[in-house]
């Protein structure tokens, strides 16, 4: 089988840094994106031990230039290859809003890192994306509204809601080329963003998680699923 070529978003720490490592064990090219190549330590050791495969390129999803830059910088680590897989895993949870006080400004910068960017990136590298490619967007149960049941994070909530929205746009511009969209729900992960009660090991997460991506077919395209394959509600 073909090498496959895979991009990761926010791969520097939690289950971005996870998706880089088990797709680089499975054997695939991953260009791994951070916002800091530099000062992301633990995926720039992966690149050691897995020489040529991995590519650590800088990007702000939330930025348009950043994004813009990505995508020129592609052909020089992938040449002419496509893209089987993009994982838009970056994503910003800004904690202790409070009702009252939510803030135009977090906002703003909630609905840039996590549903503009990764559909504007999706769209921006939707060229590069091979027919019949995936695109995994990180999604949450804190993005349904047929289960919140209380007033917290808001701006997380409000973000990742439109972020599911962009995935079926994503997936209806993307049909016809047999290019299949998912909102992924990783489950309560033990990273910064989860916390240290979250029952869930990035590890496990992440390996439910590309069996899920594995498994999709044409007719999973659009809809919200979480790490071990189950249908979330909207
Ligand atoms: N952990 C959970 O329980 C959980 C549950 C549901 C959904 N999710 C989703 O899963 C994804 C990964 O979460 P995580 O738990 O791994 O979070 P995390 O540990 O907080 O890591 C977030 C990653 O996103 C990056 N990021 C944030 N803003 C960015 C931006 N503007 N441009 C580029 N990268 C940016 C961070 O980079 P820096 O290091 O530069 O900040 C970091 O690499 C997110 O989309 C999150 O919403 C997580």
């Amino acid at each position: 089988m073909d090498t496959r070529h895979s991009l990761v978003t926010g791969a520097n720490r939690g289950l971005g840094l996870e998706f880089a490592s088990q797709l680089l064990a499975r054997g695939d090219h991953v260009v791994a994106t951070a916002r800091h190549p530099g000062r992301a330590t633990a995926l720039n050791a992966l690149a050691g031990e897995y020489p040529g495969r991995l590519h650590v390129l800088p990007l702000d999803v939330a930025s348009d230039k950043s994004r813009r830059e990505l995508v020129h910088e592609l052909p020089l680590v992938l040449g002419d290859a496509h893209l089987d897989l993009l994982v838009n895993n970056a994503g910003v949870l800004h904690s202790g809003e409070r009702w009252g006080h939510v803030e135009q400004a977090i906002l703003e910068d909630s609905l840039r890192t996590n549903a503009i960017g990764p559909f504007l990136l999706a769209q921006a590298l939707a060229p590069r994306l091979r027919d019949g490619g995936r695109i995994a967007d990180l999604s949450s149960m804190m993005s349904s509204m047929a289960t919140r049941t209380e007033f917290r994070a808001p701006s997380y909530c409000i973000s990742k809601a439109a972020q599911n929205m962009a995935t079926v746009m994503l997936a209806k511009a993307l049909a016809p080329r047999g290019i299949v969209a998912v909102a992924l729900c990783p489950g309560w992960v033990h990273t910064d963003m989860g916390g240290d009660n979250a029952p869930v090991a990035p590890a496990d997460s992440v390996a439910g998680l590309l069996r899920v991506i594995d498994g999709l077919t044409d007719a999973d395209n659009g809809r919200f699923l979480d790490w071990q394959g189950e249908a979330m509600a909207w």
